[in-house]
């Protein structure tokens, strides 16, 4: 018998592997990470551009370019195995249970076909309704992203539209068969800082009104801070960090989470006021360390931090809080 904490488990991700063959044989993308999203649950993923975020969801469905690939882990959605799965299943997964939006709008909708096609197409597909059904299903789903006007739009181009509007499409287009699992790739990096704000406040409200699942992949900490419940950081294709989002911004433990959290401007900061940025950059696939991935640029780090590398492990006694880091295993220890 299933756990009634299992079962409340939509995606269950282990050790999931992710390898390129690069030109110097291969070199590990995504390094063993455990990753899981509770029913109804809001997850953020955060870490710097190139760390893995995007490589570890295109992974799961079955998206990787050529020369990329899973080499281990295993990855359960909805008490199924993703991995096992035949391509045309994980076909029908995409697009019906995981709902996509990804960073551009511009390349991930097709310039030549009207909005409402580009609708229709899935609901089709996923739903075998009519393309009446399905028109009528097309204009409803723009009217639940805020775009007014939805019958008409139906016949626009995606260059008639403005950025965040197009964003809005693409975010009817994920929801199209009702998702189980919204994943969104940085779905607002393109757009100003107020639209982005808009896009933000849009989801936060459609997961309540729909019950679905959130990952929202970004590398920008302070946005989703009123979005998500949970947050899991990512720093050269490992979980550096895990726990509820309060709690990460309140006591953020790793070194890496702490360098992000500090480079994220105040409004109580002088206007003159430096940013404080994590020196260094992450290290190219192939060229990770041995012992910790952030312990080059780390200002804690210690002898054993350049040879082992630290597991994910609660920070104190009974919470859902974890770190990879042996300076947070000491003060845990010393308690
Ligand atoms: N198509 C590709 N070919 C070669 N390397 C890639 C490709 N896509 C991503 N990578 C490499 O894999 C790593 C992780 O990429 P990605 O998952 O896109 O990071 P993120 O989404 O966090 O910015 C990066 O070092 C990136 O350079
Ligand atoms: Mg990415």
């Amino acid at each position: 018998m299933m756990t009634a904490s299992a079962n409340n488990r939509l995606l269950d991700v282990k050790g999931l592997t992710v390898q390129i063959d690069g030109r110097n044989g291969p070199a590990v993308i995504v390094d063993a990470i455990d990753l899981h999203v509770d029913r109804g649950e809001t997850l953020g993923v955060v870490g710097e551009s190139g760390c893995g975020k995007s490589l570890t969801m295109l992974s799961l469905m079955g998206l990787l370019p050529n020369k990329i690939k899973v080499t281990g882990g295993q990855a359960n959605f909805d008490g199924r195995d993703l991995q096992t799965m035949s391509k045309r299943e994980l076909r029908k997964v995409r697009g019906g249970d995981v709902g996509f939006v990804f960073q551009d709008p511009m390349t991930s909708l097709n310039p030549v076909m009207r909005i409402g096609d580009q609708l229709i197409e899935p609901l089709i597909y996923h739903r075998r309704i009519s393309k009446a059904d399905a028109r009528k299903r097309a204009a409803e789903l723009l009217r639940l992203v805020g775009i007014p006007g939805p019958e008409e739009r139906l016949n626009a181009y995606p260059h008639e539209l403005s950025g965040g509007m197009r964003q809005r499409v693409m975010i009817a287009i994920g929801l199209a068969c009702d998702p189980k699992l919204l994943i969104a790739d940085e779905p607002t990096t393109a757009l100003d800082v107020t639209i982005q704000a808009q896009i933000v406040d849009l989801v936060k409200d459609l997961r309540v009104k729909l019950g679905m699942s959130v990952v929202w992949i970004t590398h920008d900490l302070a946005l989703i801070a009123g979005l998500v419940d949970r947050v899991v950081v990512l720093y050269a294709g490992t979980v550096v960090e895990d726990a509820p989002v309060d709690e990460l911004y309140a006591h953020p433990r790793h070194p890496y989470t702490q360098g992000l959290l500090a480079s994220i401007p105040k409004l109580s900061d002088a206007p003159s006021a430096r940013l404080s940025s994590i020196g260094g950059t992450p290290p190219e696939p192939g060229r990770r360390p041995p012992g910790c991935p952030f312990a080059p640029r780390c200002p804690l780090a210690m002898d054993i931090c350049r040879t082992t590398v630290p597991k994910l492990e609660p920070v104190s006694a009974a919470t859902t809080h974890r770190a990879a880091c042996f300076a947070v295993q000491l003060v845990r220890e010393a308690a």
